[in-house]
């Protein structure tokens, strides 16, 4: 208990799987959450079974106007802001042939404008308060080859190497910012469900065996991002933790 006691943390996505797990996982470990998602009823009823320390924003990460009110009310509400954890994602799947440019674009806007962004205006603030640590959530299509979900996939990629550099560009300028990646493998969510439906034919046998009896819960990828959130991992920065059980390395 208390491994992030009195910090205060923004979670995007944070109505539903992973996001809604961490949101309980840190708020149980002692820090203020800010849950903000495009979902508002299923971010208000989370924020409502969490309690007093936690809050929902409607917040869409592709939009800057968005990122500056959301970082703005956490301010005008906490004071602070020590961890931002930028986990909103959506699936687009696709071939190099079959997907469209909306689609890469859709991609995008969301995974890799979004973590982007919020990176961006998380920093400005952290900084001013001497410090913080910023999770993203990547993917281990970020690793390994997902030829029918090439839109997903690059944008996972872009969120691996962009976690890299803003890792770097912190500790060059001693801001106490650290930044890692997660990659989890197949976790049991709506999105995994739509992976499953996306690629019955397609998906690799061993990436549907590798989530067995309820195993690859969200909470796995919950604890993993609140040890990188917390200071109890304070030598690590610019790293990616895959968590998919060895399903990336066979
Ligand atoms: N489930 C898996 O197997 C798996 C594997 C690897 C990586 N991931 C990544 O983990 C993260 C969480 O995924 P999940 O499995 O919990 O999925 P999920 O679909 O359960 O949750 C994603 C959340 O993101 C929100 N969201 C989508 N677009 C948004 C936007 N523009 N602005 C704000 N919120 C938005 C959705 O409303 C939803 O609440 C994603 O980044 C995903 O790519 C998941």
């Amino acid at each position: 208990m208390g491994r992030v006691e009195g910090k205060v943390c923004i979670i995007t996505g944070a109505s539903s799987g992973i996001g809604a797990a961490t949101a309980r996982l840190l708020a149980e470990e002692g820090a203020t959450v800010v849950l903000a998602d495009v979902q508002e009823q299923k971010g208000a009823e989370v924020a409502g079974e969490i309690g007093e320390s936690a809050c929902f924003l409607r917040h869409d990460v592709s939009q800057e106007e968005d990122w500056r009110h959301l970082v703005q009310e956490t301010m005008r509400r906490f004071g602070r802001l020590d961890i931002l954890v930028n986990n909103a994602g959506i699936l687009v799947s696709g071939t190099i042939e079959s997907s469209s440019v909306d689609d890469f674009h859709r991609a995008n806007a969301v995974m890799v404008d979004g973590v982007f962004l919020g990176c961006k205006y998380a920093i400005e603030e952290m900084k001013k308060s001497g410090g913080g640590s910023i999770v993203n959530l990547s993917s281990i299509a970020a690793q390994i080859a997902q030829p029918h979900f090439l839109p997903y996939s690059a944008a996972k990629g872009a969120v691996r190497t962009m976690t890299k550099s803003i890792a770097v560009h912190c500790q060059i300028h001693k801001y106490n910012i650290r930044c890692n990646s997660v990659h989890p493998g197949a976790i049991q969510t709506p999105m995994f469900e739509e992976v499953k439906k996306a690629s019955k034919e397609l998906l690799p046998p061993e990436l549907l065996k590798a989530s067995p009896g309820g195993r690859a819960d969200p909470s796995e990828v919950a604890s993993t991002i609140l040890f990188l959130a917390s200071d109890e991992s304070r030598f690590v920065n610019g790293a990616e933790l895959i968590v998919d059980n060895a399903l990336s390395v066979q």
